[in-house]
C-alpha cells in the first residue's frame, strides 16, 4: 500500500533522494504558491505515459489540416463560440517554450495564464488540476522534449459576452476549486489508479457527465451520460446500471473497447470517443486499463437513460462524424 503513486509507475534511478525530499518541501508549498518547481525534477519518459493518459494531443493538433503535433489551430465548437487551441509546443515564440516550470503548472492546475488571465474550461484544467506534482513536471519534460514548432496562435472566435476573457474570473471563483486527486483508503490500490486515470488524466468526465447551465459538471451525475455532449451527440451512461450504463459489460469488454474501439455487439466507436482511443487508451499498459474498467465498475449505478434504448443488434449507439466539435 505504501508503495502506490498516483502514476502507478516506478521511479526511474535518483528518485530515492528526491522521495525523501519531498514530504518537507511539500510542507512548505502549503505557505507559499511558488513552489512545486523546486522539487519536482521532470523525467521525460514518465512524462510521455502522463502524457497518453492525459491525451493532450487531440486537442492541441490540427490533425484536419496536417498540423504539426501539439502545434495547435485545432477548432473547438460549443455553443459559446469556437477555440482554436494554442500551439504548446517548446517554441519560444510562438509556443511556452519560456515558460518556467511553475508557468506550466499553474496553467494546468490552477486555471491560469502566466500573466495571471483566466483560462476557459474548454482546456480541461477543471480535471487536470487534480494532477501530482511529479505528475506535472514529467510532463512538462516530456512536452518539452517534444520538437519546437514555430506558428502563431489563431484568435478563438466566440460569442460575446463570452469573448470576454475577464468573464471567467467570477466563474472560476464560483465554481472552480482546485482539488488534488488523493487516493481513497477503502479502495483498493487498482481502483484508486482508475480513479486518478479516468476522474484527472483521462478528463472523461468531461464528456461523459451532464454540466448544469454554468457548464459546471453534476457531481451527482458522474459519468451519467449526456445528450447534448461536445459533438452536439449523445455521450453515453458508463456508470455500472445493467438497462441504461454499462452494467452488463464485463471488465474484459471494457478493456477490449479501450484498445481497439470496438463495443461488444461489434460496432465501433466514433468521433471523440474514437480519438480518445486512438491516441490515449489503446496506449496506456495493460494495468492502467484493467484499473480503467475496476474503477468504472465499482462506481455507484446511476439510472440515466441517454437517447433511445440500445437494442440488441442495434450498431448505432448516436455517436459520430469525424469533426471533433467540444
Ligand atoms: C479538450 C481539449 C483540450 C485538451 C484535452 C487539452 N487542452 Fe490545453 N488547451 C485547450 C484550449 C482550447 C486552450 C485555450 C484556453 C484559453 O484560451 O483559455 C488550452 C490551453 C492550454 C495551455 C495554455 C497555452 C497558452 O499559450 O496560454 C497549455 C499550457 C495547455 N493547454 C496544455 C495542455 C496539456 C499539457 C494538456 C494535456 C495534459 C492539454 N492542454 C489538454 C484545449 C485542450
Ligand atoms: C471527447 C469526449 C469524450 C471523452 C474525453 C471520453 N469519451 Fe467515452 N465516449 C464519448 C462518446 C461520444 C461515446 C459514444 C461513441 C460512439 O458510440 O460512437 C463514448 C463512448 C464510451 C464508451 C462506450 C459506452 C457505450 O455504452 O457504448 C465507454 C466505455 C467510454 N466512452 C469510456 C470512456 C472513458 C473510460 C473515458 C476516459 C478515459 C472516456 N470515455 C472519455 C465521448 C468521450
Amino acid at each position: 500500500m505504501t508503495t502506490w503513486t498516483p502514476a502507478g509507475r516506478k521511479r526511474p534511478a535518483g528518485g530515492p533522494a528526491r522521495r525523501f525530499a519531498a514530504p518537507a518541501v511539500l510542507a512548505l508549498c502549503g505557505l507559499s504558491s511558488a513552489c512545486g518547481s523546486a522539487w519536482a525534477q521532470g523525467d521525460a519518459e514518465a512524462g510521455e505515459a502522463v502524457f497518453i493518459a492525459a491525451n493532450c494531443q487531440s486537442c492541441h493538433t490540427d490533425y484536419a489540416n496536417d498540423g504539426a503535433l501539439l502545434a495547435g489551430g485545432r477548432a473547438l465548437k460549443t455553443p459559446f463560440g469556437t477555440f482554436y487551441s494554442p500551439n504548446i509546443t517548446p517554441d519560444p515564440k510562438t509556443g511556452i517554450g519560456n515558460w518556467s516550470d511553475e508557468d506550466f503548472r499553474r496553467a494546468l492546475i490552477h486555471g491560469r495564464a502566466p500573466d495571471g488571465a483566466r483560462y476557459y474550461p474548454v482546456f480541461p484544467y477543471t480535471s487536470y488540476s487534480g494532477m501530482t506534482d511529479q505528475d506535472v513536471a514529467d510532463l512538462k519534460a516530456y512536452i518539452f522534449s517534444l520538437p519546437p514548432v514555430e506558428k502563431a496562435n489563431r484568435p478563438h472566435d466566440l460569442k460575446w459576452p463570452f469573448s470576454w476573457r475577464w468573464v471567467m474570473a467570477p466563474w472560476q471563483w464560483l465554481f472552480f476549486h482546485p482539488e488534488r486527486f488523493a487516493p481513497d483508503p477503502e479502495r483498493d490500490d487498482l481502483v484508486n489508479r482508475g480513479a486518478y486515470l479516468v476522474d484527472t488524466l483521462g478528463h472523461c468526465g468531461e464528456c461523459h457527465t451532464p454540466r448544469n447551465r454554468f457548464g459546471v459538471l453534476k457531481d451527482d451525475m458522474h459519468l451519467a451520460g449526456q445528450e447534448e455532449g461536445p459533438e452536439g451527440g449523445i455521450v453515453p451512461n458508463i456508470t455500472p446500471d445493467p438497462e441504461t450504463g454499462i452494467g452488463n459489460w464485463s471488465d474484459n469488454d471494457i478493456t477490449w473497447l479501450l484498445i481497439t474501439g470496438f463495443l461488444p455487439d461489434g460496432d465501433n466507436v466514433q468521433g471523440g470517443m474514437g480519438e480518445v482511443v486512438e491516441h490515449s487508451t489503446s496506449r496506456l499498459t495493460d494495468t492502467d486499463r484493467q484499473a480503467i474498467a475496476a474503477y468504472l465498475n465499482s462506481l455507484p449505478p446511476i439510472v440515466h437513460q441517454v437517447g433511445p434504448p440500445r437494442e440488441t443488434g442495434d450498431t448505432d449507439t448516436g455517436g459520430g462524424g469525424d469533426e471533433f466539435d467540444y
